[in-house]
C-alpha cells in the first residue's frame, strides 16, 4: 500500500492541520500568524484566470497525428512528411457561451490543434465549419458582442443577433450552416474540423500552393435536433465535455482523417470565387480532397486548469513549409491570440509545459513575470559571442505573395461568382435533403419567434429569401402562423410577440 503523502505548504514545509485554524483558545480569534490558512485563502482568491473572450466553454485531450498520405509535392513541413508521427493536444469549444454554459447550445464549435512538431509548435485553430460569419477583422469584435449579452439586462438576445446578421449579408453562408443540422453536433467526436481559412504551403523546391484543411470525423457526422439539444442543455450542461473524457478514459479513442484541398498558386487570381474570402468554400469538384493522415485522441488531461484552461493556441504558430495567405481575417488573428494570452495567462504563457515546444528554445525574449526559462548571455543580436543566429537556409524564402496598390479601406476584389447568397443557396438546395431542409426551417422559425422584432424580422425574411426564395417564403409563413397561434393580433402584423424566455442561441 502506498503511504499517504503529508500535506505541505506551498514552500514544502509540513502543515500542522488540514482542519483547524490557529486560534487563541477554542473560542478565541484567528491569528494572523496562521500563514498556512492565509496561503489557502489567498491562493483560492486567485484560482480563476480570465476566461477566453470567445470560445470560453470547452475541453480537450492529447493524442497524435500520423501521416498516411504523401503531400511532399506541396509542403516541406516535417509534421506532414510520410510516416511522421507527432504528439498533439486538441481543444473543442462553443464560441459565444461563458465557461459554465451548456455544451449543446446552437453555435459553431472550435476545433483547435497544437502539433508539437520537430520544428516547433504548429497550431491549427479552426472551427467545425468551413466558413465564417464575417470576412473583415474590423467586424469580428462587433459580431462576437452581438452573439453575447446585452448591456442592460445581461441577456442573450436573438433580436441583436439577427440585427447584426441581416445587416451583414456576408454572414448568410455561415448562418445557413449554423441553423442546419451541423449547428449542434451530437458530440465533439461526431463533427468535422476545418481550417476555414486558406493557408500557404511551400515545398522543398520553394513552390507555393494555397491549401484548406478538412478533418473528417471517423465516427461519422451526428447531430442533435433543437429539441434534443434543449433537453440535453438542462439534463447535462457538460455533455460534450463528459462524452469526450469518458470515451477516452474507456479506451474508445476518437479519430479524424485529415484531407487537404490544394490550389496552385497561380489559380488564385482568376478562380471563380475569391479564394481568400472566409465566407466561401472551394467546391470539392474544383479542388478534390487529398488524404494527409489521421489524428487520434487517446489521453485525457489530469489537470484541466494546467493543461486545457492555460492552453494557448495561436494561429501565428507556423513551421517551415506552412504560412499565411492574404485572408485579412487570418492576418488579424496572427496578432490577436498571443495578445489575448499575455493578458489571460501572463507574459510567459509560452513557457508553461502544455504550451512549450518539444524543440529547444533559443530566443532573445527574456524576463517578465513568472519567467521560468533561464536567460544567458549574450542577450542581444547580432553578436560575436556565440548567441543564437537565425537559420535562413532552413526557413528559405518566407511565405510570400505579390501585392501592390494604394493604402485603402475597401472590400475584397470580387471574383466572377462572388456574392453573399450563392453558396448558402447551394447548401440549401443541393446538399440538404428534404428532412434537413424541414429542420432548417423549424430552427430558423424558432429562433425568429424568440424575441426578434421589427424591423429586424422583415429583414430576416428578406435575408432568407435571398438565400433561397422557397426557404424564405416557408420561414415567413412559419413565423406568421406560429405567432398567430400565440397572439392573433401579431399574426396580422407579421410581428411575433416578444418571448419572455431568451432562447439559447
Ligand atoms: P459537394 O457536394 O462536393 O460537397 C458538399 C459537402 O457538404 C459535403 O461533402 C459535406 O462536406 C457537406 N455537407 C453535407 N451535409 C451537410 C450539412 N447538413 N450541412 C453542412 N454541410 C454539409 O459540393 P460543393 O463542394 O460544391 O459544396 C456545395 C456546398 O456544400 C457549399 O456551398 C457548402 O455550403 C457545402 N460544403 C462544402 C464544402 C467544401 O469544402 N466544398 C465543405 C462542407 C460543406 P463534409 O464532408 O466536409 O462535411
Ligand atoms: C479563440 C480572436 C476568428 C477559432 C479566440 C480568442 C480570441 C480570438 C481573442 C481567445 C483566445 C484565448 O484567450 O485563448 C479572434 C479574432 C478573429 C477570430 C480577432 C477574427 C479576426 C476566428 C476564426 C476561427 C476562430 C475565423 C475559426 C476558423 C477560434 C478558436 C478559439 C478561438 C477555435 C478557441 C481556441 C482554444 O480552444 O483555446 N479567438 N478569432 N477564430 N478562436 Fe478566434
Amino acid at each position: 500500500m502506498t503511504e499517504t503523502p503529508r500535506t505541505t505548504t506551498d514552500s514544502g514545509a509540513p502543515v500542522e492541520s488540514d482542519e483547524h485554524s490557529l486560534t487563541v483558545g477554542p473560542a478565541g480569534p484567528i491569528l494572523l500568524q496562521d500563514a498556512y490558512l492565509i496561503e489557502q485563502m489567498a491562493q483560492f482568491n486567485r484560482e480563476r484566470i480570465p476566461e477566453r473572450q470567445p470560445h470560453a466553454k470547452g475541453s480537450g485531450a492529447f493524442g497524435h497525428f500520423e501521416v498516411t498520405g504523401d503531400v511532399t509535392p506541396y509542403t516541406k513541413a516535417a509534421v506532414f512528411q510520410p510516416g511522421t508521427r507527432t504528439d498533439l493536444v486538441a481543444r473543442f469549444s462553443t464560441v459565444a457561451g461563458e465557461r459554465g454554459s451548456p455544451d449543446t447550445w446552437r453555435d459553431p464549435r472550435g476545433f483547435a490543434v497544437k502539433f508539437y512538431t520537430s520544428e516547433g509548435n504548429y497550431d491549427m485553430v479552426g472551427n467545425n465549419t468551413p466558413v465564417f460569419f464575417v470576412k473583415d477583422p474590423m467586424k469580428f469584435q462587433h459580431f462576437i458582442r452581438s452573439q453575447k449579452r446585452r448591456a442592460d439586462n445581461n441577456l442573450r438576445d436573438h433580436d441583436m443577433q439577427c440585427d447584426f446578421w441581416t445587416l451583414s449579408p456576408e454572414s448568410a453562408h455561415q448562418v445557413t450552416w449554423l441553423m442546419g443540422d451541423r449547428g449542434v453536433p451530437r458530440t465533439w467526436r461526431h463533427m468535422n474540423g476545418y481550417t476555414s481559412h486558406t493557408y500557404m504551403w511551400i515545398n522543398e523546391a520553394g513552390e507555393e500552393f494555397w491549401v484548406k484543411y478538412h478533418f473528417k470525423t471517423d465516427q461519422g457526422i451526428e447531430f442533435f435536433t433543437q429539441d434534443e439539444a434543449d433537453q440535453m442543455a438542462s439534463a447535462d450542461t457538460d455533455y460534450h465535455t463528459r462524452d469526450l473524457f469518458e470515451h477516452i478514459r474507456d479506451g474508445d479513442h476518437p479519430s479524424w482523417t485529415l484531407y487537404v484541398q490544394i490550389m496552385p498558386y497561380a489559380d488564385a487570381a482568376e478562380y471563380r470565387f475569391n479564394p481568400f474570402d472566409l465566407t466561401k468554400v472551394w467546391p470539392h469538384g474544383d479542388y478534390p480532397l487529398i488524404e494527409v493522415g489521421r489524428m487520434t485522441l487517446d489521453r485525457n488531461p489530469t489537470d484541466n486548469h494546467a493543461e486545457i484552461e492555460q492552453l494557448a493556441f495561436q494561429p501565428n504558430n507556423f513551421v517551415p513549409g506552412i504560412g499565411p495567405s492574404p485572408d485579412r481575417m487570418l492576418l488579424a488573428r496572427l496578432f490577436s491570440y498571443a495578445d489575448a494570452h499575455r493578458y489571460r495567462i501572463g507574459a510567459n504563457y509560452a513557457q508553461l509545459p502544455v504550451n512549450a515546444p518539444i524543440t529547444d528554445v533559443h530566443t532573445y525574449s527574456k524576463d517578465g513575470a513568472m519567467a521560468y526559462r533561464k536567460t544567458s548571455d549574450p542577450v542581444y543580436a547580432p553578436n560575436s559571442k556565440g548567441g543564437p543566429a537565425a537559420d535562413t537556409a532552413r526557413y528559405g524564402t518566407p511565405p510570400t505573395w505579390h501585392t501592390d496598390g494604394d493604402i485603402t479601406r475597401t472590400a475584397y476584389v470580387s471574383h466572377a461568382e462572388d456574392d453573399d447568397w450563392g453558396q448558402a443557396g447551394t447548401l440549401v438546395r443541393e446538399v440538404l435533403d428534404d428532412d434537413a431542409r424541414d429542420r432548417l426551417v423549424d430552427n430558423v422559425v424558432g429562433h425568429l419567434l424568440n424575441g426578434v422584432t421589427e424591423p429586424v424580422l422583415e429583414r430576416a425574411f428578406q435575408y432568407w429569401s435571398n438565400i433561397d426564395p422557397k426557404i424564405g417564403a416557408r420561414i415567413a409563413e412559419g413565423v406568421r402562423a406560429k405567432a398567430g397561434e400565440k397572439d392573433p393580433k401579431a399574426a396580422d402584423q407579421g410581428n411575433p410577440a416578444r418571448s419572455s424566455m431568451q432562447h439559447k442561441a
